[in-house]
């Protein structure tokens, strides 16, 4: 039985903000949280089109009894520009999925979706400090993973993506912010890392072509996906056909609401 909450004049809002806005799942788990950690505060969809998304912003820096909002498709770039600061990994992103909005009405912004990547591998017991990671993809998803990757201490991050200009310019985003970093442009086949993630959206679709060369997945590999539906993708299926530990999509989004949940300061 969930406990429901009397929504009043003290009630902090927060939103999601989306366009198409039906299809968000995180209203339901970020209400759940701010109930078990007994805060007075609703999350609640903001249905927002580009085009009046700054106008928005600046209703929001007004609207005081407004604490932040996660960002999602189309608003995560257009909104890292209308924040008032950043952190330093959204910045190079050029990305948020959450904003907060502080006392004095401004907004800051942050990009989660690798940290509730890295999150979700260090509650299964996978730690990536010290491993060397083999990434596909260069897309929004594999950006924010690339970073938290590297911010997590990874020994080596090879970035493998069809457009590989896109790959190389992720590289020089990652090595603008942290030039020690050891990050590698590779091909389809991932030998030669402790840790082989999926971060393009291949494989949700069956015609979908493999994010990478399967027949290269070797017993002593972990392989972890972004992608949640279906739970079991087809680089799931061969990695586990082919004896590697593997990470299922979902973690990532359970550990990104608790993320997104202290964000807000619930
Ligand atoms: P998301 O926000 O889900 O990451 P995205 O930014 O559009 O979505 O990125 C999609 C990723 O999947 C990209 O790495 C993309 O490769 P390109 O940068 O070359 O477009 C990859 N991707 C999508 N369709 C693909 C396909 N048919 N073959 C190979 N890679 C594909």
């Amino acid at each position: 039985m969930t406990e429901t909450r009397e929504i009043t004049g003290k009630t902090r809002v927060l939103g999601i903000l989306a366009d198409p806005i039906a299809h968000v799942k995180a209203p339901p788990g970020i209400n759940r949280i701010a109930r078990q950690r007994g805060r007075d505060a609703v999350m609640v969809p903001f249905q927002i089109s580009p085009e009046t998304l700054p106008h928005f912003a600046d209703a929001l820096r007004n609207l005081r009894s407004f604490d932040g909002a996660i960002i999602t498709v189309p608003h995560k770039g257009a909104m890292a520009s209308l924040c008032d600061e950043v952190s330093p990994s959204a910045r190079a992103i050029g990305a948020v999925n959450v904003i907060r909005r502080e006392p004095d009405g401004r907004l800051v912004g942050d990009m989660l979706d690798g940290l509730g990547f890295v999150a979700g591998l260090r509650v299964a017991g996978i730690p990536i400090a010290g491993r060397s990671a083999y990434l596909a993809g260069a897309g929004g998803a594999a950006n924010a993973i690339a970073f938290a990757l590297v911010e997590g201490g990874v020994s080596k991050l090879t970035i493998a993506n069809r457009t590989r200009a896109k790959a190389k310019a992720l590289r020089e985003r990652i090595l603008g912010l942290h030039p020690d970093a050891n990050v590698l442009i590779g091909d389809s086949d991932p030998s030669g890392h402790d840790l082989v993630v999926n971060g393009t959206s291949l494989g949700m679709r069956t015609e979908d072509p493999a994010p990478l060369d399967f027949a290269r997945l070797t017993p002593e590999m972990i392989v972890a996906e972004v992608i949640m539906q279906p739970t079991m993708t087809p680089l799931l299926v061969a990695a586990e056909a082919a004896g590697c530990r593997i990470h299922l999509g979902k973690p990532m989004l359970d550990q990104q609401l608790e993320l997104m949940a202290d964000y807000f300061g619930l």
